[in-house]
């Protein structure tokens, strides 16, 4: 994957979301996050929360949601203005080129530029996914070591990241 690969994030709209229907994660990611049918169906119920897409190109090649309280993700207030992220992941067959870290990059890139008064990023990641927490971990998110306990597949990590 050259390094000039574009990778943009750009809000979900009509013309996207039956692009986004066609992305998946490996069955042995099922329960890390839903199918993307499920997470747009969600989000659409909840006011507050962002659908995202992750583009290569003109391409579709992730997905993510933004949260304008950390509340769905950590169940209270944090000690600064913070957002949520939730259902991050990119599709099966473009994993594993570096595209995740250029995604949290633009994700970045984009919050501050919409999101300037949000000082921080609030997600919860399992416990056994090693690969998404050593991704989160190199962009610089640090881990609380708070352990919460009632997530679909185990123990979650509540990880935080400053917003510039
Ligand atoms: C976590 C995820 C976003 C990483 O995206 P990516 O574009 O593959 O990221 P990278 O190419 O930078 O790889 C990150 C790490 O994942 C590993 N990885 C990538 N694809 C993988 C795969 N299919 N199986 C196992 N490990 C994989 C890489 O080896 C790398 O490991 P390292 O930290 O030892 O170098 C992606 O694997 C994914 O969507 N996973 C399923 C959904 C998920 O778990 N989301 C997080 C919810 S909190």
């Amino acid at each position: 994957m050259p390094a000039t690969a574009a990778i943009r994030v750009v809000p979900v709209d009509d013309a996207l979301r039956p692009k986004l229907l066609g992305l998946h994660v490996l069955p042995a990611q099922r329960g890390w996050v839903g199918a993307i049918a499920d997470l747009l169906a969600d989000v659409a119920l909840c006011p507050g929360s962002e659908a995202m897409a992750i583009l290569h190109d003109a391409t579709a090649i992730g997905y993510y949601r933004i949260e304008s309280t950390p509340h769905s993700v950590t169940g209270r207030d944090l000690e600064l203005p913070s957002l949520g992220l939730r259902g991050f992941f990119i599709d099966a067959a473009w994993q594993g080129r570096g595209l995740g870290q250029l995604a949290l990059q633009a994700m970045f890139a984009d919050l501050a530029r919409r999101h300037p008064w949000a000082r921080q990023l609030a997600l919860m990641v399992d416990r056994n996914n090693h690969a998404a927490l050593r991704l989160y971990l190199r962009v610089g998110f640090s881990d609380r070591g708070e352990l919460y306990h009632g997530g679909r597949s185990g123990p979650q990590h509540l990880l935080l990241r400053p917003l510039p």
